[in-house]
């Protein structure tokens, strides 16, 4: 494997095969496996888990790991192209960005999307001006639109709770949240559910439709794998017979790039916080997904976050298994 970017990239066995080998991982250690192996992390965007999980995932595999991000003691990284750089940045990704993929095997980058152009961002503008510039292979570790990562673990939570493929009910929910938030999480979760074979129901206000090229991938890969895709903003119809309901909020499609547009879109939806009542229709065993972090008493209410539904903290720590069988995919013997 040289390039981890997408689910859309790989075949079903591919993915079976990551998900089976993160599994193997857990149970039973490769400490050696990737010694002396040095993962480049180049965080253009804040983290917790993807930034924890991946230095976690290479020390448990027996190689390394190093970070740069803007934050940290640097020159600055300007990343427009053409710019004449007499400001406070220093140092242009055009250099930065090669630079730091030499010192390693390879290198996963995040960068959020701009949130100015749905094109722009659509078509990755900005996270492939940065990975043209190596020819080490590389990791998306969540871009304006993609969050595979998050998606290989999501599919492995699925996997470990037993949900069913086929036949499986799976509630994408946008939840309130003050500011507009990216489109990589639920476009990429979208895909990942849809792909997995499920019955997918997207459940949004009015005005937070997905962006159609996004909807239709997704009901191209359900349609190919016995699934489906619905869109509804009725939260009764949407949650009936759930077996998960996986809350994200997102900003508008039609209102992309513009703030005041899209906070008078989103002014009172605070109610679309998850709370217990939504699951009245649900399955009982229905379950809680986020990819965190998330803000209590806003996207979700604190007894469903603390709750036995909740499978928040397993999902997390399955982003390091999940990356652990993407880096020896990668980085290991036989790769
Ligand atoms: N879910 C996720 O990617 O978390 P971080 O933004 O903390 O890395």
């Amino acid at each position: 494997m040289k390039i981890f970017n997408d689910l859309a990239d790989f075949a079903n066995d591919e993915i079976n095969a990551l998900l089976q080998l993160a599994n193997r991982l857990d149970r039973h250690p490769e400490p050696e496996a990737l010694r002396g192996k040095v993962l480049s992390l180049l965080f253009m965007s804040p983290s917790l888990r993807t930034l924890a999980s991946f230095q976690a995932a290479m020390i448990r595999l027996g190689g390394g790991s190093f970070v740069i991000s803007p934050e940290m003691s640097i020159h600055g990284l300007e990343t427009r192209p053409g710019i004449v750089m007499d400001g406070a940045a220093a140092e242009h990704i055009r250099e930065a960005v090669p630079v730091i993929a030499s010192y390693g095997d390879a290198i996963g980058i995040r960068a959020f999307a701009e949130r100015k152009s749905l094109a722009a961002d659509m078509a990755e503008t900005d996270f492939f001006a940065m990975t043209d510039l190596i020819d080490t292979p590389w990791i998306n570790m969540e871009s304006a639109m993609n969050h595979p990562c998050q998606n290989l673990a999501d599919w492995k939570t699925l996997d470990d709770l037993q949900v069913p493929a086929n036949g499986g009910k799976f509630v994408l929910s946008w939840a309130y949240h003050s500011k507009a938030l990216p489109l990589a999480v639920p476009a990429s979760t979208l895909y990942m559910a849809a792909r997995r074979g499920m019955d997918v129901t997207v459940l949004r206000p009015d005005g937070f439709a997905l962006p159609d090229a996004i909807m239709d991938k997704a009901r191209q890969a359900a349609a190919a794998n016995g699934g489906s895709v619905l869109e509804s903003t009725d939260r009764v119809e949407a949650m009936q017979g759930a077996h998960i309901i996986y809350a994200k909020s997102w900003s508008s499609t039609a209102a992309y790039g513009d703030k005041l547009g899209d906070l008078a879109l989103r002014n009172e939806l605070e109610h679309w916080c998850v709370d217990e009542p939504w699951f009245g229709n649900a399955r009982e065993d229905c379950r809680f997904m986020h990819c965190l972090p998330v803000r209590r008493g806003v996207v979700v209410s604190e007894p469903v976050l603390d709750g036995p539904r909740s499978v928040v903290i397993h999902e997390a720590r399955n982003r390091m298994l999940a990356q652990m069988a993407v880096l020896y995919q990668m980085l290991g013997a036989g790769a």
